[in-house]
């Protein structure tokens, strides 16, 4: 990074704005971006350590994608919460960055390596439980809600339509992005919290305009749809690119499993359904590629996803179980004998747990109700080969991040494995 200096022009929204600019190994000039007088002091090191180390994250992040400034930010919502995932290279990270920084917006906490009050129960070891608890509490040194769950928009850090945010966690962003009409990039851990400390985040990608435009028309030819599974369909597909649907009615709970699914299948971080998303009405899709998915499609999508037999684990909650999924699955089970030797597990937030809690005893009969973690950044691996879950999300994740065998079935498949 390059030294500040004062530029004639006046940018908006910048009071007396400094320019930096960043420098490749051999001195060329490779992006410049304007900061305030109070970014100028936090990259300073005027206000502490940790927000220095922020504001240098933020401007080489910045530089590299040629964002002229930061933005203010509404809240953010941080992964890289796992000790499995980020182990003692994360927690040194942590440690440093909370010595003296702490969090200035609303901040919530994706889901960590176990249940905070079960983690004996779920086979994890005393040293690993101990390191994760360390990581948590470093999180809570920096002012972050440590509920641990990747529905944060279902209540503890519900977006609005038009925020700028900085949130990791791919299922959370696209559905603040497509659901919600808020504004956020595909944030990494340490973006995210880098954001969280100075609050503010560069200002490039799907914050611009121009960058939120669909580019695929999707059209489904379907009578019933299976969410994972066209996730998975259009996911693998479009990529990085932004579909825009037409032919479906999800509802919220369906919208947040295609979300999850076409993040894990492609990378998407926004997605349009015509009448239903936000800014839809905003564009015209006529002239756009089109992809249609009929049968064939999500019949491909099945065959790719479900390649075990025999589940030792039946998984779901991958996205975390709302209110209404865990009021479903009740009313589902209520009244009918547990089947079957897996070990069954409903994931889900504690905020959620807590306010259903007859519900709960329900599914208590059936498995065990995991809060603060999911079937994936926990380490399963330990003691399953064979996991059955019904998220595309999941499947996805479950072979390369935990080396399971993966059965997909929907909802009704699985509690028929058990009921
Ligand atoms: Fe959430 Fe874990 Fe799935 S973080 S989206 S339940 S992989």
């Amino acid at each position: 990074m390059g030294a500040a200096r004062r530029p004639r022009g006046k940018i908006q929204g910048a009071i007396a704005p400094v320019c930096v600019r960043s420098l490749s190994n051999d001195g060329l000039v490779l992006a410049t971006m304007f900061l305030t007088r109070d970014e100028e002091a936090m990259l300073a090191g005027e206000k502490g350590e940790g927000a220095r180390t922020a504001m240098e994250l933020l401007v080489a992040l910045g530089g590299i994608y040629d964002a002229k400034r930061l933005v203010p930010i509404a809240s953010a919502h941080l992964s890289g919460v796992s000790y499995k995932t980020i182990g003692e290279g994360g927690i040194e990270f942590l440690e440093r960055l909370s010595g003296d920084a702490r969090v200035c917006v609303p901040t919530t906490l994706n889901p960590a390596g176990m249940d905070r009050r079960k983690w004996r129960e779920m086979g994890i070891s005393p040293r690993f439980a101990d390191r994760q608890q360390h990581i948590i509490e470093c999180y809570e040194r920096l002012g972050v809600n440590t509920d641990c769950s990747c529905t944060p928009y279902l209540n503890t850090n519900v977006p609005k339509r038009g925020q700028t945010l900085a949130w990791a966690e791919s299922n959370a962003l696209s559905f603040a992005n497509s659901v919600v009409g808020a504004r956020t990039n595909r944030e990494g851990g340490p973006g995210a919290l880098a954001a969280a400390i100075t609050g503010r985040t560069p200002e490039y990608g799907l914050h611009l305009d121009d960058n939120r435009r669909p580019s695929m028309l999707v059209e489904v030819e379907l009578d019933e749809v299976d969410y994972s599974l066209l996730g998975q369909a259009v996911g693998s597909v479009v990529g990085g690119r932004i579909p825009y649907y037409r032919g479906i009615r999800p509802t919220v709970d369906q919208l947040k499993t295609l979300a999850a699914a076409m993040a894990a299948a492609g990378s998407v971080a926004l997605f349009h359904v015509e009448g239903i998303t936000p800014e839809s009405g905003e564009h015209d899709p006529r002239g756009l590629e089109r992809l249609p998915i009929g049968r064939a499609e999500i019949e491909s999508a099945r065959n790719k996803l479900d390649t075990g037999k025999d589940p030792e684990l039946i998984a779901l909650g991958c996205p975390h179980l709302s209110v209404e999924e865990v009021r479903d699955l009740a009313a589902r089970l209520k009244g009918k004998k547990r089947k079957g030797d897996a070990e069954v597990w409903f994931c889900t937030s504690r905020c959620t747990a807590a306010s259903c809690p007859r519900e709960l005893e329900v599914l208590s009969r059936f498995g065990h109700v995991v809060c603060d973690t999911c079937m994936v950044v926990t380490p399963i691996e330990e003691r399953f080969r064979v996991t059955a879950t019904n998220s595309g999300k999941a499947c996805n994740y479950l072979p390369t991040l935990c080396s399971q065998k993966v059965v997909y079935r929907t909802t009704e498949g699985l509690l028929e494995m058990i009921s």
